[in-house]
């Protein structure tokens, strides 16, 4: 997927109105997920997807001294972010080009991002390798897992271009063979909203 429909939403983003109902809780419950290391100092923080940059200004707030890095494929996402967290690292990168960034993580988040990419299993294998042995990857999207969630997410389709929300099933069986799933915990701020997905994982071969 071209990263052009993203600089699109870029300038409109921070007030869409899914904020309420599905980003901004979703950021609530990776700062929750969170609390566990919330007392540890400069702890290395990858934020995949990052967007405009909303969750990395919350745990630059969150945790004492951490050093965040937010990676992102859109141009104009980043700018905000750059802008918004003067103190985090950036770099404009796709998803699919991970091999190219070096790193050793304690955290590593992707919030909303993981639908849209075009090599998944690339990704996670890369994610694997630069989360330290200890680390864990919190992984946010809105999941396909009955025919309600999917019919809704046809139309977020929409506004998206091609994305792929995977079931549990589905998703399990992807990670398989680089993480396991520590914990789940599913988001459903309103009815009509698709159910997301917030998942704990940690390095299957680690
Ligand atoms: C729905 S937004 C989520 C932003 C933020 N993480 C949040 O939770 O609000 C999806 C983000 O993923 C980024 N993205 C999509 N595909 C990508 C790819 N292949 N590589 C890097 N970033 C990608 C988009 O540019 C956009 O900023």
């Amino acid at each position: 997927m071209k990263s052009s429909i993203w600089n699109f939403w870029a300038s409109r983003y921070d007030r869409l109105w899914v904020q309420k109902y599905s980003l901004k809780p979703t950021r609530n419950y990776i700062l929750n997920a969170l609390s566990e290391n919330k007392d540890v100092n400069n702890i290395k923080v990858l934020d995949l997807g990052c967007g405009t940059g909303q969750l990395i200004s919350e745990m630059a707030e969150f945790f004492s001294s951490p050093i965040i890095t937010g990676v992102d494929f859109s141009e104009k996402m980043l700018d905000i972010s750059k802008s918004r967290n003067p103190g985090a690292v950036h770099m404009q990168l796709n998803a699919d080009e991970l091999d190219k960034l070096k790193g050793n993580f304690d955290v590593i988040i992707c919030s909303h991002s993981f639908p849209y990419y075009k090599s998944p299993e690339k990704v996670l294998h890369e994610l694997n390798r630069l989360l330290k042995n200890d680390g864990i990857l919190l992984m946010a999207f809105a999941s396909g897992n009955n025919v309600y969630d999917k019919f809704a997410l046809s139309f977020v389709k929409l506004t998206t271009g091609h994305a792929y929300y995977p079931s549990d099933r589905v998703f399990r069986e992807i990670v398989s063979p680089y993480f396991h799933v520590a914990d789940l915990q599913i988001i459903k701020e309103k009815f009509f909203m698709p159910r997301i997905a917030l998942y704990k994982l940690k390095g299957a071969t680690k």
